[in-house]
Order: structure tokens, then sequence, then C-alpha cells
């Protein structure tokens, strides 16, 4: 069979969800020329993105009015729309009871499936387990189309993109790509090729599924360890931060991870969870490194509510009925994230001991929906008085002059005021 030409710029893309991955590369992919569907089942995202409004730091909404005007169109469904050349799925692979939860994508490889024709290509970006391409969701495809192997093409290609990250975007991030035979690599890597400056074949779906979980886990269990270091290095009266800095100095054989309150967004605590759990079900051996990692990032949110109650305790204050400022809901600084993020296990701790908490975050809009018992307040506008502020999140956008001066007492967990160590203590 003749596969057509999927890199030309005639091909009809569709991009099914349209969230932190895969709005800004449906963007992308018109720039470059394709045709694109943003398919979105979420009906506040759709009317947004129909709007114009973007709810993805990565693409401002000038940038989403002009993919609009090269032909995106945001779509509830693949139903009404004319077959698409390529499909790309990236739908959300979250954890639930601690396990894997395929159930995202297993409904868009049968709705991707139910429209499939000869020749088409279908590439999984959401990141999962090794296997999940061509055991998973192959067999959902060839069910719900009736075509067999080698009728389609399919692939897989992780999503490395950092949500606000100023140095690195889509384009000049090389792309890890895989296909499950030659003809689908080909298109895959040609797809991808017209939309970065690099892509990085690789010899089947599984490595490039694995890629992904590996470079996701070496970030969570280096900050679990540089955590449970923090914590030691306090009881020790060592400062961690001069220490991280210090050892930062060396040009090779270290990478700088700093500590935090734990560890949230989309990926770290759930990728490693991924890999630990296919490791076990495929070996029967625990995946130690990852049940570390997460039971040390895990635990680092009670470690902020110890140091609170510690810092109060010193002024005779209990954590009941004192009122608490929590700078960044995000998970991390300069976005506007806050999916798993240990600043919501802190506040909601905090909340238990009977703490009035008051949140703020100028990454966050009003108009987000927020955690229940959560309501956000400008800095300038909290209600004084004051028992401490802690700083969760780094954003640029916080006036940390003015937070240094407005409260009598911080726990700063991310060190922007670089005057105290992570006790919140003065050394
Ligand atoms: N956010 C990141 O920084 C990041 C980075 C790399 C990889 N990833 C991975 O990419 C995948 C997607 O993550 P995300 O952050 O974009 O998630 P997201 O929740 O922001 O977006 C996913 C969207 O898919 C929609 N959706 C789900 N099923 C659908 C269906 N059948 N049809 C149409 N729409 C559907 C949801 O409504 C949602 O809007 C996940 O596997 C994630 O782990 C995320």
């Amino acid at each position: 069979m003749i596969m057509p030409q999927l890199s030309e710029r005639s091909a009809v893309v569709a991009v099914i969800g349209q969230g932190y991955v895969g709005l800004p590369l449906a963007v992308r992919a018109t720039a470059v020329g394709f045709k694109v569907y943003g398919v979105e089942r979420d009906q506040s995202r759709l009317a947004a993105l129909r709007s114009c409004h973007s709810f993805v730091e990565d693409v401002t909404d000038e940038e989403l009015e002009e993919a609009v005007g090269r032909g995106y169109e945001a779509v509830p469904s693949l139903r009404d729309i004319q077959s698409p050349d390529i499909f790309v799925i990236s739908v959300p692979t979250p954890l639930r009871d601690g396990l894997p939860d395929l159930g995202f994508i297993r409904e868009a490889a049968e709705d991707v499936g139910s429209v499939l024709t000869p020749g088409a290509c279908v590439i999984l970006e959401s990141t999962t387990y090794p296997g999940t391409t061509e055991e998973f969701m192959l067999p959902i495809l060839c069910e719900h189309s009736g075509l067999r192997r080698g009728q389609f093409l399919l692939g897989y290609s992780p999503e490395r993109i950092d949500p606000g990250n100023p140095k690195f975007d889509l384009v000049n991030t090389p792309k890890v790509v895989a296909g499950i035979d030659e003809a689908s690599l080909d298109a895959v890597a040609a797809f991808f090729g017209a939309l970065v400056d690099q892509v990085v074949p690789v010899a089947t779906c599984a490595e490039a599924e694995m890629t992904k979980l590996l470079e996701n886990t070496f970030r969570h269990v280096n900050i679990a360890l540089v955590n449970e270091l923090a914590r030691f290095a306090a009881d020790l009266g060592v400062d961690i931060w001069r220490v991280v800095d210090a050892a930062a100095t060396k040009p090779f054989g270290f990478m700088k991870f700093t500590p935090g309150p734990g560890v949230g967004g989309h990926c770290l605590p759930v990728d490693p969870s991924y890999l630990a759990w296919q490791v076990r079900q495929r070996s029967g051996q625990p995946f130690r490194f990852v049940e570390l990692a997460n039971d040390i990032n895990d635990h680092m949110p009670d470690y902020v509510v110890e140091r609170v109650t510690a810092m109060l305790n010193d002024e005779l204050k209990s954590v009941k009925g004192s009122h608490i400022v929590a700078l960044g809901l995000a998970y991390k600084a300069n976005s506007s994230d806050w999916r798993e993020s240990p600043s919501l296990a802190v506040i909601r701790k905090l909340q238990a001991l009977g703490a009035e908490v008051t949140l703020c975050d100028p990454m966050i809009s009003e108009s987000t929906p927020l955690p229940k018992g959560t309501a956000l307040t400008a800095v300038d506008k909290v209600d004084q008085p004051v028992d401490l502020a802690v700083i969760l999140t780094a954003h640029d956008l916080f006036d940390w002059d003015r937070i240094a001066k407005a409260f009598p007492k911080i726990l700063d967990t991310r060190n922007v005021l670089h005057s105290r160590h992570f006790l919140g203590e003065r050394l």
C-alpha cells in the first residue's frame, strides 16, 4: 500500500486533548501550514478556545487568534470533521488509587479507531508505561476501525514541554520519535520534523515510552535526594542552599536540584509510578528508587507544616487560631498549574490544624476554579494581623521586597529571600 506523504502541509491533523501539551502542539502545527482540529471534550475549555482565550501559559490569546486565522478549529469530537490524516493523542494519564489509569487513552483510541482510514497515522504523546502504544492502543485501534496492523501507521513521541520555560520550548527541544514499524517511524519523524528543530528516532515505541519515564524519574529521585538532605542539613546546622550552590560550581558530574515543599504537576508525582507499576507487573520487583523518592517527596508538606508549627511555637502561638499567608498555589514558579501541587497539601494540613489560611498567587486568575475552602487575595489586600507567611512558589510576579517587609515571620521553602535557611530561621 502507498502511504500518503504525511508531512505535506495539505494533511489534516487532529490533536485530541487541548491541554498543556495538545494546545501548543496544535498551534505550532498551524504555524507550519497544517489544517488542525483541536479536539477538546471539556465544555469550558472548548468555549475558551472558541473565544480565543488560552488557559495555557505557552500560548497567548494573540497566538491562539493567529492560529484560528490560519485554520485552527476547536471541536468537541472527531465525528463532525473531515477525516484526519494524522491524529495526535495528548490526553491525561493519571493515577487512580496509585495505579496507572489508561482510561483516557482507551477512549481517545476508540474515538480515533471509529474514524480511522487506511494510510492515516496515529501518534500517542501522553506519558505512559512502555508497551502502551503497541500492546494497549494498537488492538483498540484495529478493533474500532476494522483495519489490520500495517494498514495504518502508529507511533509514539513523548512530549517534553516545560510550561513557562523561557529558554526551551516545543520547537528547540529535541523530540524523541518511534513507530511500530519502519513506515510508521518515517511518518512520525516527518510530521514532527516539520514542527521542531530536531527529531531523535529510537528503535521501538517502548524505548520512547521509557525514555520519557527515565527523564522524569531522574528528576523525581534527585529532588528527593536534595529534599532529604535538606532535612539532615537543618539538623546539622548547615545551610543546604549554600551547599547546593557550591556543589553546582562543579562543571561536570553534578546537576543542580533544589529542595522545596514537595513535587507537583501532572508529571513528577505520577510518571515514576507508571514505571514502578509496570516493573512490578513484569518482574515482580519493587522499583526501590521510585518508592523511596515518592515517600520522601510526598512527606515534604508534612515537614513544612512541622516547621510552621515550630516557628509559631517560638512565639508562644499555636497553629490553631493563627492567621497564615500561603504564598503560591501553583506547583512551580511562573506557572498557573496547581494540579497535585504540594501547596495544596500544606494549606489543607494547616486548615485541618485550625489555622486561618489566606492564599496569594498572582499567576492564578480569579476566574480559575480553586480547590474547596481556598480563596485568592492579592498580597497588599491581606487582612492583618498575620502570624506567619509561608513561601511555597517562587513566582517572578511576587514582589519579594514588599513581602519581606509585610510579614513579621516568614518560612521560605524556596530560598527566594536568600536570608533564611530551609528551617525559616537565620543561621
Ligand atoms: N503538562 C505538562 O507539562 C506535560 C509535559 C509532558 C507530558 N505531559 C503528558 O501529556 C499528557 C497530557 O497532559 P496535559 O498536561 O496536556 O493534560 P491536560 O489535562 O492539561 O489536557 C488534557 C486534555 O485532554 C482532554 N481530553 C481527555 N480525553 C479526551 C477525549 N477523549 N477527547 C477530547 N479531549 C479529551 C481533557 O479534557 C483535557 O483538556 C499527559 O500524559 C501528561 O503526563 C504533560
